[in-house]
């Protein structure tokens, strides 16, 4: 068998669209392997979110030159967002590179590694085409937990994002589709899914007759031996009541909401054009906890974003703390080619940028750390992934709301079983916490 060498950057949709490729080239007779220098082909699947991660994967295509000098043979492709976006201008500053296709193009890698190889040549081949639903995986995908797409693309048009022109307009599958892959999945032992979309909250729009997430819900609900539900990432502007009465109602849809907020300040809010005040996003937020009290809430947040003064940064630092995450990623604001933020005259200096940041992590930490602090003494359901990292004889598992938790179960409870498990330590990154005796557990509820 011909050998694969699959590298994936970015977001978790990426790390599917890698497995899909991997399915799809072993009906090809292409196994995976870990060892890049006895690759015949190696796939560098990219992320085009933001300037670091462009800079990663030129810097590992500079690494791959070396390598195809000494194996003139090894085809190199790059995929993904930084194909889409860049196309030609890849092979311009890597000629390396033999193979460059976007998203649409990946039900056709087979078709194309096959070309470069027999014609020689450089292929870059970066047309939309139609959204196909592809369940190829390699044999190392069967796990507890699986992502599976559900839809792709964006069209919100944030004045920072690339995304619309990497991942073009949102088209959705159809339920049927993702019902058949959940299946398929669930019969090869996952138990939780999580459902994926650069905006998953305006799922089925698209679709004729139309369709939502709240009913995906339901239908992913129904399939029966998985046990957990999660979706990312919404949108506030899709939040609907009828969602938010979905994520209290369908059992199996977990309590974790990745809601991202972007910044605190109207003024900046809207210069994103994310189409919300933060008294919307607030409301949104009592509504949900209203239907939800357990929910865990995470989110984004940009610093430096052009214009954003000290004044609109302590407007994020007061919403972190109102809103209480248990979970914030921060990201710089990077200039992305093609974006009308980009083309703003002020482009806040990389020096404060990096100082807000610090100084919003220190802020995540406390609110993280004291959300955490909260579920101590309570009794709550895991799913068991594996064992503990930190320590190889307890076991760790995850809860609805995700957080880790480690625990003592050896000999009792095995990977794949959902235990309830009483918290006797809440530290800021993990839970620690022993099995729950039977009266304990029947004591707990969603
Ligand atoms: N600069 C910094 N962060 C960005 N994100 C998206 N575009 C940019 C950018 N140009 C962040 C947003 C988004 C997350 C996936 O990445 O916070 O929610």
């Amino acid at each position: 068998m011909a050998k694969l060498h699959l590298i994936t950057y970015g977001c978790q949709m990426n790390e599917y669209d890698s497995e899909r490729v991997a399915g799809l080239l072993r009906e090809r007779q292409y196994e995976l392997t870990d060892d890049e220098t006895a690759a015949d082909v190696i796939l560098v699947n990219t992320c085009a979110i933001r300037e670091k991660a462009e800079d990663k994967v030129f810097s590992k295509l500079g690494e791959l030159k070396r390598l195809k000098a000494q194996r003139p043979g090894l085809v190199i492709g790059v995929m993904g967002c930084m194909a889409q976006l860049h196309q030609e201008t890849i092979v311009r500053r890597a000629p390396q590179v033999d193979l460059v296709f976007g998203s649409p193009a990946i039900a056709r890698v087979g078709e194309l590694v096959e070309r470069v190889q027999r014609e020689g040549r450089t292929l870059v081949e970066t047309r939309e085409a139609p959204l196909v639903k592809i369940t190829a995986k390699p044999a190392s995908a069967d796990r507890l937990k699986a992502f599976v797409t559900v839809m792709e693309g964006c069209e919100k048009h944030c004045t920072f994002c690339v995304v619309p022109r990497t991942r073009g307009r949102e088209r959705s599958h159809p339920p049927e589709a993702i019902v058949a892959e959940v299946e398929q999945l669930v019969a090869g032992g996952c138990r939780e899914v999580t459902l994926l979309g650069q905006t998953v909250n305006a799922y089925g729009r698209d679709l004729t007759p139309p369709t939502d997430l709240a009913e995906l819900f339901a239908r992913v609900n129904d399939v029966a031996g998985l046990s957990r539900i999660r979706f990312t990432t919404s949108n506030p502007y899709n939040l609907t009541p009828k969602l938010i009465a979905a994520m209290r109602d369908v059992p199996k849809v977990c309590e974790w909401f990745h809601l991202p907020l972007q910044s605190g300040s109207d003024r900046i809010l809207e210069r994103m054009n994310r189409g919300y005040t933060r008294a919307q996003y607030l409301d949104l937020i009592a509504a949900l906890r209203d239907a939800e009290p357990a929910l865990a809430l995470s989110t984004d947040i940009i610093v430096g974003f052009p214009g954003e003064t000290e004044a609109d940064f302590a407007e994020t630092v007061n919403m972190i703390e109102r809103v209480g995450y248990d979970n914030v990623f921060v990201f710089r604001y990077s200039r992305r080619p093609g974006t009308p933020a980009a083309a703003m005259s002020d482009q806040v200096a990389d020096e404060a940028k990096a100082d807000r940041n610090r100084r919003l992590l220190e802020v995540v930490e406390r609110v993280t750390g004291q959300r955490s602090a909260r579920l101590a003494g309570r009794t709550m359901e895991v799913l068991v992934d594996g064992l503990s990292r930190r320590n190889p004889g307890e076991l760790a598992g995850r809860t609805r709301c995700n957080r880790v938790v480690n625990f003592d179960g050896r000999g009792q409870v095995a990977v794949g079983d959902t235990v309830h498990v009483r918290v006797t330590d809440a530290l800021p990154h993990s839970l620690r916490g022993t099995l729950a005796t039977p009266e304990e557990a029947v004591c707990w509820s969603k």
